[in-house]
């Protein structure tokens, strides 16, 4: 994971690269650093923990340069420490690098080239190529990028900085994200073009084997043979003003609020037409081909997929599952063109995803993707795209992207259901109406249950082990209820199939365990409530959330219930007091809920 930014121009670099920093801290903040070149010296400084210390570290020493680069640190090799914080040096202090990705034969490399030498200050994957630049600098700084990068097996995207040229900054890319971009403020590299739209209005992506070179007015990028390349220009989407958390404590409680705009928006963008909007698959593919749907991703995104297999089985009659992005890209699944493989993702550069998307791809797969940044790479190597309009999510733990995704979901379930005939017309009808009431009805769900989730925190925050239990759609849910939980409050949080429960988990239950059932109103509802005895029979505090309709039962200590709706739209509402619960209970643990320990928004190794 981590990010990169790096800027030569007139003036000091370091407010530009502080700029970027925070807008790159969403991929690790485990530390951050900084080296800038004056009078062709490198001068770092760099601090353990989140950006606000580095911050106050430069405010103090106040480096200058015109040439600078930064980063900010999710630990792969080595713990989050000062001496394993990026930029790392090489041993004649010629060279400084960052780096995002891993270097897998590092340790091959310390031993080929260095063995005895007691050069390494870090445990890092990444040391290793700031001392192979200086080892193999032959006065052709593109030739000896080139040579070195040859030699490293892995993912990387690199911003290096060489005493001898205090006027350039050099970057290179393989597997891991980079873009290049002029602006009148001068050249800059980032790991993600938001974090330079403030100061360019375009930029360009640095794929693999390209090198580029950067002065203050002119950007040059070489191919794999080194030759001068042209390279297309994007333009910036990310604007500034988007990172807004308006009058909250917290970005994750915004945009938690943000729900029904996100899921209204999505609806209109996906049904402008006669066809959903990013389906260029024709019609007889999913009336006539198709013959599986595989909903492939990671997190948050791979429980959106739990509920898509569900829905495409029992809506459109075809073979569906949910498969983990990490898992898939070493699987040998039995995948042709009938297959429909469904990437999820809400940055379009999640590593496992998108290696999962190229394996599928290969195998002859149809390949359609979920995205919520555009020119993410998922996005530019997806022959069907539909995104998800919910702007930009800033909270470690997403919440509108989440039910934007599964607003999409059930779009395309809906589509291939109409092409199939799978469903009738007044079905078809009937569930359309339903989806274009969830912004409405999420709205409601909002209203009716924020105040009573944030009670119930009050009730389980010192517990050490909450459960969710659901069958089917709602197991899905009560994955990515346990998620939201555990991933911001530290509490262990499990979700289970309701019925699995008895099979083994069951025996953890203590007086005063919470377990959460989530069930809606359908033909399963009262196998749930069983389990739900099960577990109060042991003394477990029972919770359930499910609709508005249900008869009050004396047996649950805590009932939430959320607006009426079909049964396959239910977890689009039972999600909502999840999310609260998740957020309330952090808040009273008194936890960083925007950016929870040990994580990152965008995962970019694997
Ligand atoms: C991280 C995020 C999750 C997200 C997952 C997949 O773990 O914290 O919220 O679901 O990555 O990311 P993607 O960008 O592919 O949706």
């Amino acid at each position: 994971m981590c990010g990169i930014i790096g800027r030569i121009g007139t003036g000091n670099s370091v407010p530009y690269i502080i700029k970027g920093l925070e807008r790159l801290e969403y991929r690790g903040y485990d530390s951050a650093g900084v080296a800038t070149m004056k009078n062709r010296e490198i001068f770092r400084v760099r601090s353990i923990g989140k950006l606000n210390f580095l911050k106050e570290k430069l405010a103090e020493i106040k480096p200058e340069g015109e040439l600078s680069i930064g980063h900010t640190r999710w630990a792969t090799h080595g713990k989050p420490s000062t001496e394993n914080s990026h930029p790392h040096m090489s041993f004649d202090g010629k060279f400084a690098i960052v780096h995002n990705g891993i270097i897998e034969n590092a340790a091959f490399l310390k031993e080929k080239y260095f063995e005895g030498e007691e050069i390494f200050k870090t445990e890092t994957d990444s040391e290793v190529i700031a001392h192979l630049l200086a080892k193999f600098y032959s006065g052709n700084i593109i030739g000896t990028i080139k040579k070195v990068t040859k030699m490293l097996e892995g993912s990387y995207a690199l911003g290096i900085i060489c005493k001898h040229f205090p006027s350039l900054l050099f970057c290179t890319a393989n597997k891991s994200p980079l873009v290049a971009a002029m602006g009148e403020n001068g050249g800059f590299i980032a790991s993600d073009p938001g974090a330079i739209g403030e100061f360019c209005g375009e930029y360009i992506t640095v794929r693999r084997c390209e090198i580029a070179m950067m002065s203050k007015t002119k950007l040059k990028v070489y191919d794999g043979n080194l030759r001068v390349t042209d390279k297309k220009n994007h333009p910036v989407i990310t604007g500034g003003q988007e990172y807004s958390k308006g009058d909250f404590e917290h970005y994750m409680m915004y945009e938690m609020m943000q729900q029904p705009k996100a899921v209204e928006d999505t609806l209109s963008y996906l049904f402008n037409g006669e066809n959903i909007n990013g389906i260029n698959l024709p019609n007889d593919y999913f009336k006539n081909k198709i013959k599986k749907v595989l909903f492939i991703a990671c997190g948050s995104a791979y429980h959106v997929g739990a509920v898509g297999a569900i829905l495409i089985e029992k809506l459109c009659r075809i073979d569906a599952a949910a498969i983990i992005a990490s898992e898939f890209r070493y699987s040998s699944p039995v995948i042709d063109e009938s297959t429909l493989a469904v990437f999820i993702s809400q940055s379009g550069e999640t590593a496992d995803t998108l290696a999962a998307l190229r394996k599928a791809r290969e195998m002859g797969a149809k390949i359609l993707s979920v995205v919520n940044v555009k020119s993410s790479a998922i996005d530019l190597e997806s022959d069907n795209v539909l995104y998800t309009r919910a702007g930009k999510e800033v909270s470690v733990a997403t919440t509108k992207v989440y039910s934007a995704q599964l607003t999409v979901i059930y779009a395309l379930a809906l589509h291939i259901a109409k092409c199939r005939e799978s469903l009738c017309n007044d079905d078809l009808e009937k569930y359309k109406n339903e989806l274009f009431s969830l912004p409405q009805k999420i709205e409601e769900t909002i209203n009716k249950t924020k105040r009573k989730t944030q009670e119930l925190a009050k009730k389980i925050y010192k517990n050490n082990d909450i459960y969710y239990i659901g069958r089917q759609l709602s197991f899905a849910v009560s994955m990515e209820a346990a998620l939201k939980m555990k991933e911001i409050s530290y509490i262990h949080c499990e979700s289970y199939a309701a019925g699995e429960l008895k099979h083994g988990t069951i025996s953890l239950i203590e007086d005063g365990t919470p377990v959460i059932a989530i069930a809606g109103s359908d033909n399963i509802f009262q196998k749930t409530m069983s389990n739900l005895s099960e577990v109060k029979a042991r003394g477990a505090k029972t919770i359930l959330i499910t609709n508005e309709e249900q008869k009050e039962d004396g047996e649950i200590d805590e009932i939430i219930k959320v607006p009426t709706t079909l049964p396959e739209f239910f977890a689009s509402l039972s999600v909502i007091p999840c999310q609260f619960l998740g957020y309330y209970t952090a808040y009273l643990r008194g936890c960083d809920i925007d950016k929870p320990k040990n994580l990152a928004k965008s995962v970019t190794v694997e």
